[in-house]
């Protein structure tokens, strides 16, 4: 029953996210999903089950990926019809996809481990190797610039100025990517973030001598 659920659901995301360019495709929806249940299973917490729901579901209403926040939200319940599920573990399941997004630092404190391990999943998947490659899919799909040394790295912003004010795919590692490992709930997390932080610095360390045309 539970593996049905799971099957239809990874199905239906499938179809919704497959296309998507911005670093929001099936294979990010994936690689949290991964991540959550590892952690899950290291600190040997959490339900499993809702879980892997709340992260296949994660990204389904993000407003960016819809018309208007509204039709996402109907999207994520026109879904919820669908699946046999009690209506405690459906709340559960929408109270962690509506807690867990970043947004410039304005997100929502979390209150169950579900959530915290979800997050935690989806913030290690926007650092690292593939956080990088996922900013700068994400900085050429809004048409922002690589990299531009005379815009000033935003210290604090409004929600809608994290969203919409002018930076730079570089800037987004100081507005947001270097300071998510600090950000984590779970130890297990903590350490994943290691070697993806360190590899985010050196990127950038290298990015500036090449940029600075230093030939070594
Ligand atoms: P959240 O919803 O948690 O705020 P997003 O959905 O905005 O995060 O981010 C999705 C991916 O796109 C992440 O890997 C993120 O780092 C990247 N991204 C978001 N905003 C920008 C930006 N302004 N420049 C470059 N990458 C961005
Ligand atoms: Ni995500």
């Amino acid at each position: 029953m539970i593996d049905k659920i799971i099957e239809q659901t990874e199905e239906f995301v499938r179809n919704q996210l497959g296309e998507d360019s911005t670093g929001h495709d099936w294979f990010h929806v994936d690689r949290v999903r991964r991540n959550a249940i590892h952690i899950s299973k290291a600190e040997q917490q959490g339900d499993p089950f809702i879980i892997e729901m709340a992260a296949l579901l994660h990204d389904i209403p993000d407003e960016k990926l819809n018309y208007s926040e509204e039709a996402g939200k109907q999207k994520l319940e026109s879904f919820m019809e669908t699946i046999p599920l009690k209506d405690v573990e459906k709340n559960h399941i929408r109270e962690i996809i509506f807690s867990i997004s970043y947004k410039g630092g304005h997100g929502s404190m979390l209150s169950s481990v579900e959530a915290k391990i979800v997050q935690d999943a989806d913030r290690l998947d926007a650092i690292g190797a593939i956080g990088i490659a996922r900013a700068f899919a994400y900085g050429g799909k809004k048409g922002q610039s690589i990299y531009d040394p005379a815009i000033m790295v935003r210290e604090t912003m409004s929600q809608e100025e994290y969203r919409r004010g002018k930076s730079t795919s570089i800037h987004h590692f100081y507005e947001k990517l270097l300071k998510l490992k600090d950000l984590l709930n779970t130890e297990t997390a903590m350490q994943m973030a290691e070697p993806r932080q360190q590899m985010m610095q050196s990127f950038l360390e290298q990015f500036y001598r090449e940029w600075n045309g230093q030939q070594s």
